[in-house]
């Protein structure tokens, strides 16, 4: 069941968005080689409950942590820990807020110390595919349009988008209908109308879209080792076009 939201939901979920770009905009100065993810984690939960908010994603379906942290070959729900990021990793943070009940959620890929040109290029490309996604989300258009112009960008320039994981309606949980995936056909699928809110988290990959998951069960890698980055936004759909909930002003 898709659960449209009004005016006054969408502007709470957007209170909750800005704290969660805030939160990416601090986690950008503070990575640099040495620190860990567990750094991260525990400054995220510290700073959401000085801002009166809460980690949604903490004992979500057993998961444990405020944020997720996936490092290199890791495609999502890397778990944080003490190992020290070292230069020229990349680490995509993922994280949903809940402010007074109102959620949003985001994924950034940061880089650690200075990355070499390729590693650059499959950022560039994540983000800019994210951002074509994003342009189709309006009313009248369908799920497919927003997959199909991720994917044909994505393999245009050589890289794969995953597939087993999608995009999402968010809600007053986490994952709500409609799923988004990050491929597809143009003019396919359900059509997006007022109200829908919706995750698009494009995962791209060097090599193949394959993925793996761990033996913890929760963490997906690609099968190929290739590295794997993600930008993912909160968006609402609306008669100006797709609000963004999430945005980093930063690009
Ligand atoms: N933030 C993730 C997403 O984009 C959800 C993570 S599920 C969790 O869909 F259990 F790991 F929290
Ligand atoms: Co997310």
């Amino acid at each position: 069941m898709i659960k449209r939201k009004s005016k006054r939901e969408i502007g709470r979920m957007q209170e909750a968005g800005r704290l969660l770009a805030n939160v990416h905009k601090e986690i950008k100065s503070m990575i640099k080689p040495g620190i860990t993810t567990m750094d991260i984690e525990n400054f995220v939960d510290d700073y959401l409950h000085k801002h009166g908010a809460t980690a949604e994603q903490k004992g979500y379906q057993g998961y444990e942590y405020a944020t997720c942290a996936s490092i290199n070959d890791e495609i999502c729900h890397g778990f944080p820990r003490k190992e020290p990021l070292k230069t020229g990793d990349i680490v995509t943070v993922d994280m949903v807020v809940n402010l007074d009940g109102a959620l949003a959620d985001s994924a950034w890929t940061h880089t650690v110390g200075e990355i070499d040109a390729d590693t650059q290029k499959l950022l560039d490309v994540t983000k800019t595919s994210l951002y074509k996604g994003i342009e189709q989300a309006r009313i009248g258009n369908r799920i497919g349009d927003i997959g199909h112009a991720i994917q044909s960008y994505v393999e245009a320039e050589g890289y794969s988008v995953v597939r087993d994981f999608t995009g999402h309606g968010i809600g007053e949980t986490i994952h709500e209908d409609p799923y988004i995936p990050h491929f597809g056909e143009a003019g396919k699928g359900m059509r997006l109308k007022e109200g829908m809110v919706i995750t698009i988290e494009p995962m791209v990959n060097v090599g193949g879209w394959e993925s793996r998951m761990d033996t913890n069960n929760w963490t997906a890698r690609t099968l190929d080792g290739t590295l794997s980055a993600q930008y993912e936004h909160t968006v609402a759909i609306t008669k100006d076009g797709p609000l963004i909930m999430t945005e980093h002003n930063e690009q």
